[in-house]
Parts: C-alpha cells; structure tokens; sequence
C-alpha cells in the first residue's frame, strides 16, 4: 500500500506527532509513505517528498507541519475531480490521509466519492469536528490562552481596567469556555450565545459594588453582536468581509467594537488583547502529541483494513472511527452544560 499524506486547512500543534505516528506505524507494513506538500494542492502540482524515519526524526514537539499546509480544493479548480483522479493514478497512492479541520474533511468526503480511497484525521484547535471528543491542537490553544488569561489578571487589578482577550474559534467557543474557566473569566462571549453587551456591562458593575474594580471578559473570534447592539453601529464603521480561500469570512477584531461600547457604557477604562496566531503556533502540549500520535497510528491500521470515507475520532479515551459523512454532518458546539458552569462566575 502506498500512502499519500497531507496537511490542510490552519495548521496547529501537534500535527507532526501524527505525521510521525503515520510513518513510524508503516514501517511494521512496508508501506511506503508519501508527504503531498501544502494540502491538496501539492497532488495538483505533483509536489512530494519522502517521509521516512529520518525526515519524521525530532518532530514530535515541532509546532506547525514539516510538509505545509494550504485551503486549497480540488473541486473548486476548473475539471478538478478528473485532475485529482489522474494525479493520483499517476502518483499511483492505494489510499491518502488527510488530515484537517471541518473544511478539509468536507474535501475528504468529495475527493472519497470522487473515488480516492480517503481517510481523515480530525485536527483543528478550535475543536469544534463532530464526532469526536477532542482535536488535537486544541488542548495546546487552550493552555496558551488560559496563560494568557493569567498574565491580563495582573495587569488588569493593577490598572483596575476591563480586559477583553480575544481567542480563536469560528463557529464554536471552545477555545474561550475551557480557557475562560481556567482562567477565571467573568464573561465569556461565543458564538453559541448571544449576549447583549449591556449584560456584560452589567456584570463588570455588579463586581465593582463588591470591590472588584478588574474585570477578565474572554470573547471567542467568532461571537456574534446581539442584533439590539448591532443597530447601534454606525453603518460607516462596518466591516468589510474578507474571505479566506474555503470562501469562509476572515475573522479577527469584534473586540475592538466591544471594548469601545464596554468602555462607553460602563465608564472603567477597557482594553483589549487579540491572541491571534500564537494560539496555533509553537510546541504542543504532551495531551496533543500523545492524540496526535494515537491518530496517526490508527490511520495506517484504517487503511490496512480498508476503511477508507472514514475519519478517526477519540470517544471516551477511546480511538474509533465514523463515517467522514457523519463527522461534516454538523459541526460540535459548545455543550451547554460546561457553558452554565462558566456562567456560575459571571457575577
Ligand atoms: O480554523 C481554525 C482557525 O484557527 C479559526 O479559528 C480561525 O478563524 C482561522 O483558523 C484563521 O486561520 P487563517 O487566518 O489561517 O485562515
């Protein structure tokens, strides 16, 4: 069996581990394993290399992924489910491994009724793949941010500002609920909820008539602006939309306007940090090299036994697999029940 694996979609922590998890479990087969470099783009441009032992030496705590990564689809290319077959004959991979967030395994289900003998592996530190308990890169993303967290606290009690820490998460709040309740925040804003901002500021009052003079607000990228507040913005100071190459909008900046409003309404000097891309780059977490790993050696067992237009999850510490129809099914938001025990310390 011949192998092509890739990378695609946001990079995160914790990728290498199962590049390295792929190569290591092949060599108990003698399957050759092939890295597509940057995501489906590299079989459009026939770019590869070898991955052997050698080159998956020393990456285990490596941040990022030694064969790139890219949002590129190949059915969004003019002719591209023909050119993707044909590449891949040519390249003459029995199956390939894709591992990516929920764009990437959309991709994976068109390329598997394309005919390519497909495997996913769930990644992405918003954590937010249905089907699966966790992604790995997420535990690393949560860590960062809950330090993060930690580092505002100081400095926020020694100002008494309001600070606002603005982390990842598109579709789903995990990254700021987890972070947000390691690192006690009193309001956390996700796009599964939809606060006013004025139950916000009241919460940032509410501490003050007991001698908080801080406050921690932790918002996720991809919160929504309840509509009440959103027609009070000056249509001049709206957004222009960018869009990344899956077509979704880039995110990045709502609090920006929050903190203005916060600041406006509640008369405490606000301020605000955007994570950013420190919360994907550098080492992972021992959670995430260890998930990585476990992934990626039961990927080369899926493709040993055929399973492919299937992806790996872990369900209660366990490693399974799903159909990847059901993993892009619907997206995992935030559990209600974890958001109602952050929600015990927004007073
Ligand atoms: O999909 C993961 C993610 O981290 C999102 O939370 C974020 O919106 C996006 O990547 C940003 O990534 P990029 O700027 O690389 O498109």
């Amino acid at each position: 069996m011949k192998i092509g694996v890739l990378t695609s979609g946001g990079d995160c922590p914790g990728l290498n581990a199962v590049l390295r998890g792929i190569v290591r479990k092949s060599n108990e087969y003698n399957y050759p394993i092939i890295g597509i470099l940057n995501g489906w783009k590299g079989i459009f441009e026939e770019d590869y290399m070898v991955l052997g032992n050698k080159e998956v030496s020393g990456i285990l705590n490596r941040g990022g992924t030694i064969i790139g990564t890219s949002r590129f689809s190949p059915f969004e290319q003019k002719d591209g489910a023909k050119i993707l077959m044909q590449k891949i004959n040519k390249a003459d991979f029995d199956a390939v491994i894709c591992i990516g967030g929920e764009g990437s395994m959309h991709v994976a289900q068109f390329a598997y009724e394309t005919g390519v003998n497909c495997i996913g592996i769930p990644k992405t530190i918003d954590n937010d793949i249905y089907g699966t308990d966790y992604t790995f890169g997420f535990d690393t993303a949560v860590n960062i941010a809950t330090d993060a967290i930690d580092r505002l606290h100081t400095t926020a009690e020694s100002h008494h500002r309001v600070m606002l820490l603005e982390v990842m998460g598109r579709n789903a709040g995990w990254i700021a609920v987890y972070a947000g309740i390691a690192g006690g925040a009193d309001v956390i804003m996700i796009p599964e909820t939809n606060l006013k901002i004025d139950e916000i500021v009241d919460v940032i009052k509410t501490r003050y008539t007991r001698g908080k003079l801080f406050s921690i607000v932790v918002v996720a990228e991809g919160a929504k602006i309840h509509e009440d507040d959103l027609k009070l913005i000056d249509p001049e100071n709206k957004r222009q939309v960018k869009k990344d190459d899956f077509g979704r909008e880039r995110l990045g900046g709502i609090c920006h306007y929050l903190a203005e409003e916060i600041e406006s309404r509640s008369g405490f000097d606000t301020r605000t940090t955007i994570l950013g891309y420190v919360q994907r780059g550098g080492m992972p977490t021992a959670f995430d090299r260890i998930l990585g790993t476990r992934f990626g050696v039961y990927a080369v067992d899926m493709v040993k036994e055929k399973k492919f237009g299937r992806m790996c999850a872990i369900v209660s510490n366990e490693i399974v697999d799903i159909t990847l129809k059901k993993a892009i099914s619907k997206l995992k938001v935030v559990d209600p029940e974890i958001y109602k025990v952050a929600q015990v310390f927004f007073k």
